[in-house]
């Protein structure tokens, strides 16, 4: 058996690994595997408001502390995601709020209790998830997402400038703490790309506190690699971080059930990695090098399955958290 090296080591810049609790308090080797291999973590879900604030005015931090203390007691950064989102995370007493007034109180009292209470213990967050639109690349004003759900409409309740507002109360819950802007699809949605970059300009001109921006990266195979350079230099052009914040690589592309990865799917998944490792460390400057965070460790972990009704395999280690060669891949470019 061949020695992986650990990812930690083999990058110049943090890796991290998106987890929930359950998983490290049940499962050694995937325990074993953020220890030995991420610099730091993001909160699968424990930190979405669907898990803090379940009933209005309540706030349970019982699964992100424990997630904290795990990763303070081994060293490891924490990555907060995500204080706004409009699809299914947002709590069903949010979704019911339609007055304008009430909904900015409410958000605004979220992120002043849940910023304050991870103060010094988070240190950058995702302030607002998924804003715009994918057609039009303007703020969103429609209520279906992209889990074909009903949520809420954020941009119509509170009007389209929503996004600037929620960095200041975030701003001002936690002053020293990073805030990111995180979005899906810049790599293959130039409106998309552009709407983000024209609203960091546009904060910048107006002083609205911002700090990294993320992208998503959920790709496949297939996904060409000049989107994906041109979404890591544009977003670079800002001055801002940039965080790959939860790449995986889908190869199911035809989405079906079942599926069995062929070797040259597999060789390609093994590209795939090893390229935006090694784009996001060409084309980000350095010190604007927030990392690259992985949404899952291994593919029995991985939410694409769900998501896309089909079988896949989109991640670095395997079913019994073994390497793959996406691992190889992904260490050969960083
Ligand atoms: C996903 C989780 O992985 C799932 O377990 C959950 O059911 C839904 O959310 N973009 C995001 C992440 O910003 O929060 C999503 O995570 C995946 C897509």
């Amino acid at each position: 058996q061949t020695v992986m090296p650990k990812l930690k080591d083999a990058a110049a810049f943090p890796v991290a690994f998106a987890i929930d609790p359950v998983r490290v308090r049940t499962n050694d080797l995937f325990r074993r595997t953020v220890l030995e291999h991420a610099d730091g973590i993001t909160a699968t879900n424990c930190m979405k408001p669907s898990r803090i604030s379940r009933q209005k005015g309540t706030f349970d931090f019982a699964e992100a502390d424990e997630l904290i203390a795990f990763a303070q007691a081994n060293g490891k950064r924490v990555h907060g995601h995500t204080l706004v989102w409009y699809i299914d995370t947002a709590p069903a007493w949010m979704k019911q709020i339609r007055d304008s007034t009430q909904l900015e109180n409410v958000l605004n009292g979220y992120i002043r209790t849940v910023g304050s209470h991870f103060k010094g213990k988070v240190a950058s967050w995702d302030v607002v998830n998924e804003a715009f639109d994918n057609k039009t690349g303007a703020i969103r004003t429609d209520s279906i997402g992209h889990n074909g759900k009903t949520n809420l409409n954020l941009g119509r309740i509170l009007g389209k400038d929503y996004v600037a507002r929620m960095f200041q109360y975030a701003h001002q819950a936690d002053p020293g703490a990073l805030l990111f802007y995180n979005e899906y699809g810049q790599e293959t949605n130039p409106a998309k790309l552009d709407a983000v970059i024209g609203m960091v300009a546009d904060f910048k001109k107006r002083g609205i506190p911002i700090h990294g921006l993320g992208l998503q990266m959920h790709i496949n195979i297939d996904t060409p690699d000049a989107g994906i350079e041109h979404a890591l230099r544009k977003s670079s052009e800002t001055g801002l971080m940039v965080h790959i914040s939860e790449l995986d690589i889908s190869m199911n592309t035809a989405k079906t059930k079942p599926f069995k990865p062929t070797a040259e799917q597999l060789e390609a998944q093994y590209r795939k990695y090893r390229f935006v490792a090694d784009a996001y460390k060409r084309l980000v400057p350095k010190a604007q090098q927030f990392g690259i965070t992985t949404w899952g460790i291994a593919d029995a972990d991985s939410w694409i399955p769900g998501f896309c009704s089909c079988e896949d395999y989109p991640l670095l280690f395997d079913q019994g958290y073994q390497p793959k060669k996406a691992l190889t891949g992904f260490v050969e470019g960083l």
